[in-house]
């Protein structure tokens, strides 16, 4: 109501409820490096021009009469009861956006409910960012460092600072063809303590000549040296079901065959992702690709989704086909860049109110009653 009401009371919100507008306000007000990070895209943007355009083809058939005037959006992901199918998505390097950076989006998603999973990329070391969410979902997303002692740190810091899903990127051995980085020649991870979640880590420190202060550079290849690893195969998930005892899901699947192999090496979720279009230029829309992971998971993982939301009715969509929850990357990126954490706190409510008004008005209480049967598929 409160969106209603600002039209009595003259109050005009501080950012756009179009969170489709936030990009090109960012652009204004930000400057062409940090929004050149954020809206960067792998070769010419047509995955992420893609991931949009699936979505507008599935197309909302709304039902009437249903009483749906006690709605709940609650749902369950990997065994928790959760208020919202909405997650932030791990974003890394927020300090480029603005000064609150993580804490910022940490404490925001906490005030409105919503789990944060933080970046392994992270500007701020986890644990600050652990405190900062308080009572907070957290979520811990792994990039998986070629060096066993510095990802087995990893996941006893991140368990020892509250941290209870462990998200795993598998798109990322390498970082993409991104020409608005390139022809920038901005690197984020140079920017800064861009990397503290590695800097402040015993065992990456370890392996470095000179103290981080003493040879930034150093220790900025030294990062990159390790930061993922292209020789990574299916088997190696063991080691990461022996070092952590909570839920394991893996973020970047698309294939159906790879949700089966996630199923058989013990894992407990998938996220459908092709990394907001940051990866593979060309690839699959994310969700084209989300019926048949969902299918080939059957009851075996929870299926996630993001890549291009960025309106309830997206999220509708989503769970629809499918997700159980969604996660947002770029607007909640914006928001904090351009107001700070309240700003992702605006991302977060309007997207919530959206997806709350767009399920009432199709003739729906709650998420887990949509199927595929509410939508249908326009012809390109
Ligand atoms: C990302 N993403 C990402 N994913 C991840 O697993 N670890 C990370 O550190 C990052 N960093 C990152 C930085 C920026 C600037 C962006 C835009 C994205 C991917 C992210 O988690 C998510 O998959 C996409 O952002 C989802 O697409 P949308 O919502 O941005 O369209």
């Amino acid at each position: 109501y409160e969106i209603y009401l600002h039209g009595m009371t003259g109050a005009v919100p501080r950012l756009p409820t179009d969170l489709t507008r936030l990009e090109e306000l960012a652009e204004r007000r930000l400057g062409p490096g940090p929004v050149g990070y954020v809206a960067g895209s792998a070769g010419t943007g047509s995955t992420a021009d893609a991931n949009r355009a699936a979505l507008h083809r599935h197309r909302i058939v709304p039902r009437m009469l249903r009483e749906v005037d006690a709605r709940d959006l609650s749902v369950e992901v990997c065994g928790r009861a959760l208020p919202a199918p909405l997650a932030l998505a791990p974003v890394g390097v927020l300090s480029i956006m603005h000064p609150d950076a993580e804490p910022g989006a940490a404490r925001a998603a906490a005030a409105q409910g919503v789990p944060y999973i933080l970046s392994s990329a992270s500007s701020t070391p986890m644990e600050e960012v652990a405190e900062a969410m308080g009572d907070g979902e957290r979520w811990f997303q792994l990039y998986w460092a070629k060096d066993r002692e510095v990802t087995r740190s990893f996941l006893q810091r991140a368990k020892a600072a509250g941290y209870t899903a462990l998200f795993v990127t598998l798109d990322t051995p390498l970082l993409a063809w991104r020409p608005r980085d390139l022809d920038q020649a901005y690197l984020p991870f140079l920017h800064g303590v861009g990397t503290a979640n590695y800097f402040t880590d015993p065992a990456f420190r370890a392996g470095l000549a000179k103290p981080v202060h003493e040879d930034p550079n150093a220790a900025v290849m030294h990062f990159l040296g390790m930061f993922a690893d292209p020789a990574k195969t299916w088997p190696d998930l063991a080691f990461l079901r022996e070092n952590w005892d909570g839920p394991i899901v893996l973020k970047g699947i698309l294939h159906p065959q790879d949700a089966l192999r996630a199923a058989e090496a013990g894992m407990d979720g998938v996220v459908v992702s092709n990394h907001g279009g940051r990866q593979v230029a060309g690839s699959v829309a994310a969700a084209d690709a989300l019926p048949r992971v969902v299918e080939a998971a059957a009851d075996r993982l929870t299926v996630l989704f993001d890549s291009g939301i960025r309106t309830g009715d997206d999220i509708f969509k989503a769970l629809a086909l499918g997700a159980k929850s969604v996660l947002v990357g770029r607007p909640y990126a914006y928001g904090l860049g351009l107001d700070g954490q309240a700003g992702v706190e605006h991302v977060i409510r309007c997207l919530l109110a959206e997806l709350d008004l767009t399920l009432a008005l199709s003739g729906h209480s709650r998420p887990d009653t949509l199927t595929a049967d509410d939508l249908i598929k326009e012809s390109v």
